[in-house]
């Protein structure tokens, strides 16, 4: 791609980091603005009607204040319910992350698939529609957990990961009596690619691991294919956004100058529904 196209990728927390990882292995001119809504994390724990204001609100500031060609919510719990309505609130394409229930269906021999997610994205009706379309003839384990996305939050803060921890989070999955028979794992939560080798460790025998991140940098890749982007100002570096001015922050930025080096802004929402 020529130009620099400059993409907004949303997540409640570093989530959005591996999805804008493969997004600039497949895009390596795009400029990317990574937005975390630290100021609501976890999403997970969240009901569907919080997460629809509180996206609604936080993409609203965003765009105006940043103009993306493209916003990624790299967020499954968010667009497995929120994405309706922010296709009907903003103009510019959306690229939405919803579990890769498809391709792990394609994949699996044994048709046994473990779907980790959060609670919200494993309760989700979009989920098991997702279930229904792709993966009838398979027999879905769901684990959702919000102990894996704090996990993930720990490790890219330069924290241990402890594997007690991730087998304890896992014990759903491990008890189950289907659990032999799983060949295939679904990351449905975009925190998860960055622990991978931490799940693979406790899961303890050769799996096949989807996740959405590839499939994402390719939709982004055809969407802005499809109409030239216009000709306006575009920022020249990437940026990093937090809802929340916090010591958090401060521990991220050794991870943030690796991933996404670039300067760190603070959002300012709009006071009418600050407190959501
Ligand atoms: N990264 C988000 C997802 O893909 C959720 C993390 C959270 O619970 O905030 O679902």
């Amino acid at each position: 791609m020529s130009i620099s196209p400059h993409i907004l990728v949303f997540d409640s927390g570093v989530g959005a980091l591996s999805i804008i990882g493969e997004i600039r292995r497949a895009i390596p001119t795009s400029i990317i603005t990574y937005a975390s809504d630290n100021g609501f994390f976890p999403y997970g724990t969240k009901t569907e009607e919080e997460l629809i204001a509180r996206v609604d609100l936080v993409l609203r500031a965003l765009v105006a204040e940043s103009h993306p060609d493209i916003i990624v919510v790299a967020c499954n719990t968010a667009s497995t319910v929120a994405l309706p309505s922010v296709r009907a609130n903003f103009s510019i394409p959306i690229v939405g992350v919803v579990p890769a229930i498809k391709p792990a269906a394609q994949l699996s021999s044994s048709k046994v698939i473990a779907l980790l997610g959060t609670p919200g994205t494993v309760r989700r009706p979009y989920t098991h529609q997702l279930i229904r379309d792709f993966a009838a003839d398979c027999e879905v384990v769901m684990v959702g957990s919000r102990e894996l996305v704090e996990l993930a939050e720990r490790k890219l803060r330069g924290k241990t990961v402890d594997p007690l921890a991730v087998r304890e989070a896992l014990t759903p999955l491990l008890q189950s009596p289907a659990y032999e028979r799983v060949d295939t794992v679904v990351l449905a939560c975009t925190h998860f690619p960055l622990i991978r080798p931490e799940l693979a460790q406790a899961l303890e025998r050769p799996l096949h691991w989807v996740d959405s991140g590839e499939a994402i940098a390719r939709r982004v890749i055809h969407l802005l294919q499809q109409s030239p982007l216009p000709e306006r100002q575009r920022p020249n570096e990437h940026r990093s956004v937090f809802t929340l001015d916090c010591a958090e922050v401060e521990a991220l930025k050794p991870q943030l100058a690796d991933h996404l080096p670039g300067p760190i802004n603070f959002a300012r929402l709009a006071d009418r529904q600050a407190e959501i």
